[in-house]
């Protein structure tokens, strides 16, 4: 018999294999649905900021820090495509009986927007069950249309079920195996009438074979058994085999999972056409106007730093928005006020996006690539 020390202990252990956003858990993820937007700072001019007091001017620097820490979501072409995608599958999966229900999985490189826009996703999804069917189920239970199970390091099948009871807040979620667990998340799942389970960073499940078999089955139980549609998110899930189709009986599990999965991707921003170009140029525009800077001017990013922009970010959607929230930070705190190539200079960016840099701001300087509007290149 193990006291109640040994749980405490292996709860902790769980939680270190879990992710730290506090969307572990189903009120975590509530606060995220019921968060009202933001309110931006008020847009003042450099008179302004100087007839501030000087606690207002403390307060407003501080309002804009925040701000400029979360300027997102932006509804960037590759979100809207992405959702739009999203609730043609998840909708079409809403029949009755027993048809298993075909599942998703977003796989594509890091920091290109995929949690951003699936929590996206999963918050609108809220949104309109709890408003189409209200808050509790016809037997009284909280109604929770989503499920959300974010993985960290090396999580195995146990750890993985055992996530689904922890968003729940299950009481059982402290001993069991992983069949116990398994049928516990489900109860919970039934009760609570989830329609979308989504699983983030997927490839930190523990592979146990190198072609992904025990993973496909078990999801293949998940969409036998419980009634929801499967967002799973991941990097390289294609590589590891998840929509393998296989060439031996064994591998039939895996051909399963791989007809019922519909893989969707997300792209960085890309400049070697005009509809590209446009896209990025929109985009830039859209940060623009959330920016708050005294000395904030129009075209500021959309023309006099697209080029510059697309160097460091190599279009991608992370690097471009810390260096933006990184450059607004560091022109607050020195009183520049405005983004410019010699500010962002200083501030430095994710490693990948550095090393690819070089080679773009070459082909910018002598002409061989624009990434403006209705510019020849040479
Ligand atoms: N549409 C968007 N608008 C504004 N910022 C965004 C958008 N999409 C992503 N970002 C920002 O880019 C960063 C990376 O996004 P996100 O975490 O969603 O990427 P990811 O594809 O899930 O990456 P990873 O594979 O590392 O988990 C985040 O800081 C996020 O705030
Ligand atoms: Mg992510």
């Amino acid at each position: 018999m193990s006291d109640g020390r040994g749980s405490a202990v292996r709860d902790g252990d769980l939680r270190s294999k879990l992710d730290h956003l506090t969307l572990s858990r189903k009120e975590g993820f509530k606060r995220l649905v019921d968060a009202p937007q933001r309110v931006p700072p008020d847009q003042l001019s450099r008179r302004q900021l100087r007839l501030l007091g000087s606690e207002a001017r403390a307060d407003y620097d501080q309002r804009r820090r925040t701000w400029h820490a979360n300027l997102g979501p932006l509804r960037t072409p590759q979100m809207e495509a992405l959702l739009e995608d999203l609730w043609d599958i998840v909708d079409s999966n809403d029949q009755e009986g027993d048809k298993a229900k075909g599942g998703i999985a977003i796989d594509a490189f890091p920091g290109l927007g995929k949690t951003t826009a699936a929590l996206a996703f999963a918050r609108q999804f809220h949104r309109r069950e709890i408003q189409e069917h209200g808050e509790y189920t016809d037997t009284g239970h909280e109604r929770w249309p989503v499920c959300r199970v974010g993985l960290t390091s090396n999580t195995g099948m146990r750890d993985f079920n055992r996530a689904i009871l922890e968003f729940y807040g299950h009481p059982g979620r402290f001993r069991g195996t992983a069949a116990d667990f398994g049928y516990r998340a489900l109860d919970c799942a039934l009760s609570c009438e989830a329609k979308l389970l989504v699983v983030d960073d997927l490839h930190f499940l523990r592979w146990k074979n190198s072609n992904g078999i025990e993973v496909s089955n078990h999801f293949k139980y998940i969409a036998n058994e419980f009634p929801v549609t499967l967002l799973l998110i991941g990097v390289g899930l294609q590589a590891r085999g998840l929509f393998d189709e296989g060439e031996s009986y064994e591998d039939a599990a895996l051909a399963q999972t791989g007809r019922r999965t519909t893989p969707l991707n997300m792209q960085p921003f890309t400049i070697d056409s005009e509809e590209g170009r446009r896209d990025w140029r929109n985009t830039l525009l859209a940060i623009e106007q959330r920016v708050v800077l005294a000395e904030k001017s129009a075209g500021m990013l959309a023309d006099e730093l697209s080029d510059y922009l697309f160097a460091r970010s190599t279009g991608h959607i992370g690097s471009l928005m810390t260096l933006i929230n990184r450059g607004c930070q560091r022109a607050v705190r020195t009183g520049v006020e405005r983004l410019s190539p010699e500010l962002l200079d200083k501030v430095k960016n994710d490693a990948a996006a550095e090393k690819a840099r070089r080679e773009l701001e070459s082909a910018f300087a002598s002409g061989r690539l624009t990434s403006r509007l209705g510019k020849r290149v040479a």
